[in-house]
C-alpha cells in the first residue's frame, strides 16, 4: 500500500468519465494518479444515476492502493477534504457535509463523489463539482447549487489542487492517528446531527435521530426500538412533497 502520496497528473479537455480513463494509468503497482477532464460525455452518479458533465464544472478523479474494506472511510475523508478546500476559498460560505459523502452548499447539494474498485488493490474516488453550473436535473431527489449561484469564484483547477492538499493530508492522517480524529472532524459540519433525518433506499425509507457514525463509517439512527445502523442509502432532511 502507497504510504506517500507522490501524484501524477493527467488533464484532458473531454473524457467518457474520468472513473474510467484513470484506470489506463493504473497498470503498474504502486501508482498514485489523478486524472481531470474539462467535460465527460458519460459520466456517472452512484446508485447508476448519470452526472451531467457541464463545461466550467470540475471533474476529476484520484486512483491509489488503499484497503477496499477502509471505501467506507475513503467517503468521509473525501467530502471532508472537499469541504475543506472551499472553506479555504469561502471560510463563511453555509458549508456542511450530509452522509456518507455529500457537501451541501446554503442546503443544496454541490457536488458528487463516486468510489469504484478498480484493478487490484487500486481505489478509485471520483469527484463532480458543480463549480460553474448547477445542472438541470430532471426529477433530482435533492436541490442542487453551484458555487457560482453562491458567488463563490474559483476555477476547477485550483479546487482540484486545494483538494489534493487536504485529501493528501488527510490520507496521512488515517495512517497515522486512524479514523476517530476524522470522524470527529467530520461530525463537527454534519448536517442534523442530533436532529431528525429520513434515509431511503430501494423504496425502504426509515426515519430517526440522527446519532453519529461508527467507527466503520456506520450511520447510526436513533430509533424507538433503539440504534439501528445504516450501511447504505440516501439521506433527507425533510419529507418529499
Ligand atoms: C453522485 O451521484 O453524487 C456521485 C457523482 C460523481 C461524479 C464524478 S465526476 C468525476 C467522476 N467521473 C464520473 O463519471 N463520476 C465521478
Amino acid at each position: 500500500m502507497a504510504m506517500n502520496y507522490e501524484w501524477k497528473y493527467f488533464e484532458f479537455k473531454e473524457v467518457g468519465s474520468t472513473n474510467d480513463k484513470i484506470r489506463e494509468y493504473c497498470q503498474s503497482e504502486g501508482q498514485c494518479v489523478v486524472v481531470r477532464a474539462d467535460t465527460q460525455t458519460a459520466g456517472r452518479g452512484r446508485w447508476g444515476r448519470s452526472w451531467q458533465s457541464e463545461a466550467g464544472n470540475l471533474f476529476f478523479s484520484a486512483a491509489f492502493e488503499f484497503d477496499i474494506k477502509e471505501a467506507g472511510k475513503l467517503a468521509f475523508i473525501c467530502s471532508l477534504s472537499l469541504l475543506q478546500a472551499l472553506k479555504k476559498i469561502a471560510p463563511s460560505a453555509d458549508i456542511l457535509l450530509k452522509w456518507p459523502n455529500d457537501v451541501l452548499l446554503n442546503g443544496a447539494k454541490v457536488s458528487g463523489i463516486l468510489l469504484e474498485k478498480g484493478e487490484g488493490n487500486y481505489i478509485i474516488a471520483g469527484i463532480g463539482v458543480n463549480v460553474a453550473v448547477a445542472p438541470k436535473v430532471e426529477n433530482a431527489v435533492y436541490k442542487i447549487t453551484s458555487l457560482a449561484d453562491a458567488a463563490i469564484k474559483t476555477t476547477a483547477p485550483e479546487l482540484m489542487l486545494l483538494f489534493m492538499e487536504s485529501f493528501s493530508q488527510n490520507l496521512s492522517l488515517l495512517q497515522t492517528k486512524g479514523f476517530a480524529v476524522l470522524r470527529t472532524e467530520w461530525l463537527k459540519y454534519a448536517k442534523n446531527l442530533g436532529k431528525e433525518i429520513i434515509v431511503r433506499q430501494n423504496g425502504k425509507e426509515w426515519k430517526g435521530v440522527f446519532a453519529g457514525i461508527d467507527e466503520d463509517a456506520v450511520l447510526l439512527m436513533q430509533t424507538p426500538a433503539g440504534v439501528r445502523k445504516i450501511l447504505a442509502g440516501d439521506v433527507f432532511f425533510e419529507e418529499i412533497k
